[in-house]
C-alpha cells in the first residue's frame, strides 16, 4: 500500500466536493460538517460521475438517473465504495494498492 497525498488540510472546507483520478482509482473526496468522506467517484448504478452530483446534506444525488447516495452509508451494498481517509501531518491522503 502506498500512501497518497490528496490535499492539503487548509484546503479543507464545509461542502468541499472533489474529484481525484490516482492511477485506475477515481476518487471523490466529501467533506460534511467536520467529517469527511472518501468514495469511489463512478455511481454504482451506471458509472455516472458522482462527483457532477448535488450533495445536500450527506445525501448526494447522482446526476445519471437520480438515484441519492446517504455518505454514512458508503460501503454498504448497492452504495459507492468508500475509502478509508487517512492523514500524514498536514496532508489528507489515502492508501491504495
Ligand atoms: S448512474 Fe447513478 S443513478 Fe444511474
Amino acid at each position: 500500500m502506498t500512501f497518497h497525498r490528496l490535499l492539503r488540510l487548509d484546503q479543507v472546507h464545509e461542502g468541499l466536493k472533489t474529484r481525484f483520478r490516482i492511477g485506475r482509482h477515481e476518487l471523490l473526496l466529501v467533506s460534511v460538517g467536520t467529517q469527511l468522506f472518501l468514495l469511489d467517484a463512478r455511481c454504482p448504478h451506471a458509472g455516472s460521475d458522482l462527483g457532477r452530483g448535488t450533495l445536500t446534506g450527506y445525501q448526494l444525488r447522482c446526476p445519471g438517473h437520480g438515484q441519492v447516495f446517504d455518505l454514512r452509508e458508503a460501503g454498504r451494498p448497492g452504495q459507492p465504495a468508500r475509502y478509508i481517509v487517512e492523514y500524514d501531518g498536514a496532508w489528507v491522503g489515502v492508501s491504495l494498492d
